[in-house]
């Protein structure tokens, strides 16, 4: 399909507020949201891209309690560093909001209530870890002790980092409550929980219907079933977080992975309210012809392939989840990040020293879709070096300096194609067509490696036809060749757009792509065209080399 008017929600894991991001949260959901977009966008889809900070959760007091200051003061400080962060990368949303905000708060009480009413929320006492010193409930990430399997010190009440088994507090051996070292007595308390269980039937048979989902979303979810669904407490004994809006819950907040996804509604709810059209929400939303896609990693696959879409089926008036792209996890040098350890590439930190599209191209390039990929800075050094300098770069310098030496910088006049032309033009089709496939499946990985196989053909044809040779003898035909170069460039600089948006505007300025070829649908990117003797425009170079030295640095910090 080349033109569309579809209707397609998008949106990407609201990051939590307690830490800066690093590239492994940019190669799971972002950079490849952002693509999606973008192409969406080109092929004519009416697209909805909604992003925020997940501003709850034991993550960010545990944070807070860590450096002596309020949860408040940590999401406030990483909030603004995340959207600045999305800004610089060209990770481009409609909103991008934030979960502590009273607007977020009310539509998830709001959401609560409804499930309540509907009958899908029980009330249940439990048994849980109660630490004398300091006065409250811990939540499982506030205890640690020996894990029950590997016997590592250290392990948490949800998870052994060590062996990455998941785990219960009460399985803990010598439980320590993590702020005061104490040890934790269990108490009787009561918590409300999401009947999950009731949906099983649903969820399955829901899924059934989605044969061409991604593995990884498949196989974790049948995972899941074959076990059985079971209810899930949804409240929390801590006090930062969306109060429960009963009025017998003092001091009980919602879970955050309650709330975090609710946050994707809030967030386009926020949206309609900045633009004036406080309804336009619900367009997407509650209307069945959207397509609503999850951009996420594959630790979230759990809440977003089975809890959400119940807690949508619970509460009705939503369209359900279409697409999950869920993808795996980006490892640095060969080792699982770890941000304790400082095993991680902070995106800051690279965005101080290199322009974005080389890291945007790299993390495409080499995006962990279907299993675990490795980030090392040589590799990265190479993509940029040899891809986008060697390869694009390089076409587009030597046919541009060419023109301006022979041409005064102005697009040679066409004459008749030969089939060499023909060839490349058509290869031009091609690709526009199969990237467009590629992005349609959600393989960017694929799709961006199209992008730059074209790159190579056009460079394969100017050596071929060898513009400087024909120049001695026929300058008619080197006019032809370079006149087919540049359309060729500028079909590439359209299509460049999702994968390299800061480089690709450069290159049709470079060209002086009049503005109704560079507004053509992406259907017809190949057919762009630059009328002859129209003036190019003042030529740079768009991807610079890389240093050994500088490279050596980065590598240097890691783990520091
Ligand atoms: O894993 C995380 O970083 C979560 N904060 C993702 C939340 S996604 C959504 F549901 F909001
Ligand atoms: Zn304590």
């Amino acid at each position: 399909m080349d033109t569309t008017n579809e209707k397609i929600l998008v949106t990407a894991a609201l990051p939590y507020a307690n830490g800066p991001l690093h590239l492994g949260h940019l190669a799971g959901a972002y950079i490849p949201a952002d693509v999606y977009v973008r192409y969406q966008r080109l092929k004519g889809a009416d697209v909805l891209f909604i992003g925020g900070s997940d501003e709850h959760g034991v993550p960010i007091t545990i944070r807070a309690d860590r450096e002596k200051t309020t949860p408040q003061a940590v999401v406030d400080r990483y909030h603004a560093a995340m959207s600045r962060t999305f800004e610089r990368l060209g990770v481009k949303f409609d909103n991008y909001s934030r979960t502590s905000l009273p607007l977020h708060h009310k539509i998830s009480q709001d959401f609560f209530l409804r499930l309540d009413e509907k009958g899908f929320i029980r009330e249940e006492e439990v048994r849980q870890y109660y630490c004398a010193p300091c006065r409250r409930f811990l939540p499982d990430r506030y205890i640690e002790g020996e894990c029950p399997h590997c016997h590592s010190l250290g392990a948490r009440g949800d998870q052994c980092e060590a062996c990455g088994r998941w785990l219960e507090p009460e399985q803990l051996l010598g439980p320590k409550c993590k702020v005061c070292g104490a040890a934790p007595e269990l108490r009787n308390t009561r918590h409300w929980y999401f009947k999950l269980s009731a949906f099983q039937k649903r969820l399955e048979d829901w899924q059934a219907s989605k044969p061409e989902w991604k593995n990884n979303v498949r196989e974790f979810s049948s995972g899941w079933f074959k076990e059985g669904l079971t209810d899930r407490p949804i409240t929390r004994d801590i006090d930062w977080g969306i109060p429960v809006p009963l009025p017998d819950a003092e001091g009980k907040v919602l879970y955050v992975w309650f709330d975090a996804p609710i946050g994707y509604v809030s967030s386009s709810v926020e949206w309609a309210r900045k633009r004036g059209t406080p309804d336009a929400w619900r367009d997407y939303w509650c209307d069945e012809a959207t397509k609503l896609v999850h951009f996420i990693g594959k630790d979230n696959i759990v809440f977003h392939a089975i809890v959400w879409p119940a807690m949508l089926m619970a509460h009705e008036g939503f369209i359900l989840p279409s697409e999950i792209p869920a993808n795996e996890f980006l490892n640095i040098e060969g080792q699982k990040i770890s941000t304790s350890r400082n095993w991680a590439v902070w995106a800051d930190d690279y965005l101080d020293v290199f322009p974005p599209d080389p890291l945007r191209y790299y993390l495409e390039a080499n995006a962990p879709e279907n299993k675990d990929a490795d980030f090392t800075w040589k590799d990265f050094q190479a993509k940029n070096n040899g891809d986008l300098a060697d390869v694009l770069g390089n076409l587009i310098n030597r046919c541009l300096s060419f023109v301006e030496k022979n041409f005064e910088n102005k697009v040679p006049p066409a004459g008749e194609p030969t089939g060499a032309e023909a060839a490349v033009l058509d290869a031009a089709r091609r690709a526009v067509a199969s990237i467009g496939g590629a992005l349609d499946a959600f393989q960017v990985r694929r799709a961006v490696a199209e992008l730059m196989d074209l790159a190579r053909a056009g460079n394969k044809y100017f050596n071929d036809a060898a513009p400087w040779s024909a120049m001695k003898v026929d300058r008619a035909r080197a006019a032809t060749i370079l006149n087919t170069t540049i359309q060729l460039q500028a079909a590439l600089s359209l299509l460049m757009e999702p994968f390299l948006p800061h480089s690709a505007p450069r290159l049709r300025a470079m060209l002086g792509v009049p503005a109704e070829q560079a507004a053509r649908p992406w259907g017809e990117i190949a057919e762009v065209r630059l009328p002859d003797g129209r003036p190019l425009g003042k030529r740079e170079i768009l991807f610079g080399k890389i240093e050994d030295a500088v490279i050596e640095e980065q590598i240097a910090k890691l783990g520091k």
